[in-house]
């Protein structure tokens, strides 16, 4: 029997490479899409679906039922109300199609970073994945450190002669970045295995915890030049987001603008690894890691194939 899953956010970063992972292992798969995606994949055993799960899940509640569903949905800007629509309500939607459907897992790509949840969109997941723990569905909760893109916005300003920004001394925070593919293959892979029911699974790349100076260094070397730092103290970004909170008051777009604020604050300070209790500190050695694509070859990647503007430049810069 070949299983079907549903694929919620197959357009985005992890959820295309998702798709490619679970038709690689012979699954049927169901991308769910949104009207105007950009969608170029085609398979004998891949189905595309389009709606609009802010709005209804009707849609998916009209086609032949899944085995599985997989939520790769995220809000892509973090901004209070599409926090909220995207994170909480879309995916209680789909929540309430996989009971419905009676699926055998629920599988939640979520983010490490809500270990802990200050910002509103943190504060949604966190949420949701409450509701889908109080399911009587079988769930797997996913939260990745960071992803390989995350850490390649600056490249085009060093390519321009531009210097790397980090905040404070460059080494506030770490993290154990994962390739989008090799995310991909975790997430198929925790699909039927056993010991991933009902369990909150952090996961991270291959090597050490690298820090921002790190990166610079690191990118120093693959573009075989020198690389300048410049330091920001990130409580600029608070003071900022204070100034706009009152602003926020009669408007929602200062009030989104805080947020961002926030979360460029949050991601200067806190690393992406799993927290230790015991120890009060982010603890490198407690994060697991899973793959083999590297930090250094991703740069390679895409210094090789110019492939920078795809990724996006770094919003903050
Ligand atoms: N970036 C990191 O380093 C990092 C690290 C750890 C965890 N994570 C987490 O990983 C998850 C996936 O990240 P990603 O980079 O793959 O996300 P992404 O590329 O932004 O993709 C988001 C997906 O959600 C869909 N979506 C967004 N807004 C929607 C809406 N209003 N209605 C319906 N669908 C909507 C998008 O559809 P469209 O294509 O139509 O917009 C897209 O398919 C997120 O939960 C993120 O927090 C990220």
């Amino acid at each position: 029997m070949t299983y079907r899953v549903l694929v919620a956010g197959a357009s985005g970063y992890i959820g295309r490479h998702v798709v490619e992972a679970l038709l690689h292992r012979n699954y049927r798969v169901v991308a769910q899409l949104r009207a105007g995606a950009q969608w170029s994949l085609t398979h004998p055993k891949l189905e595309c679906v389009y709606g609009e799960l802010t709005e209804s899940e009707q849609f998916l509640l009209d086609i032949e039922p899944c085995h599985f569903v997989i939520s790769c949905l995220a809000s892509r800007s973090g901004g209070v109300r599409d926090a909220r629509l995207v994170e909480y309500d879309a995916n209680s939607r789909l929540l309430a199609v996989a009971l419905q459907w009676g699926v055998q897992r629920f599988l939640l790509l979520s983010a490490i970073c809500v270990q802990k949840p200050r910002l509103v969109f943190q504060k949604e997941k966190l949420r949701f994945e409450a509701k889908l723990r109080e399911s009587n569905l079988p769930w797997t909760i996913i939260r990745p450190t960071a992803f390989f893109k995350s850490l390649s916005g600056q490249i085009m300003r060093l390519q321009q002669g531009k210097p790397f920004f980090v905040f404070g001394s460059g080494t506030l925070t770490a993290c154990k970045p994962i390739a989008e593919e090799d995310l991909a293959t975790f997430i198929a892979e925790q699909l039927t295995s056993s010991s991933a029911i009902d369990a909150i699974l952090p996961i991270g790349g291959p090597g050490p915890a690298i820090t921002p100076l790190g990166q610079a260094q690191l990118l120093s070397q693959v573009l075989q030049q020198p690389v300048k730092t410049r330091s920001l103290p990130p409580r600029l970004f608070l003071i900022a987001a204070a100034v706009l909170s009152l602003f926020g008051l009669l408007f929602s777009r200062a009030r989104d603008q805080a947020e961002f604020l926030r979360i460029a604050h949050f991601y200067a300070t806190e690393s992406m690894l799993v927290w230790s209790d015991e120890a009060g500190a982010y603890s490198e050695a407690l994060t697991p890691e899973s793959g083999s694509k590297t930090l250094s070859e991703c740069y390679q990647e895409i210094i090789k194939g110019g492939v920078v503007s795809e990724l996006g430049e770094h919003k903050l810069f």
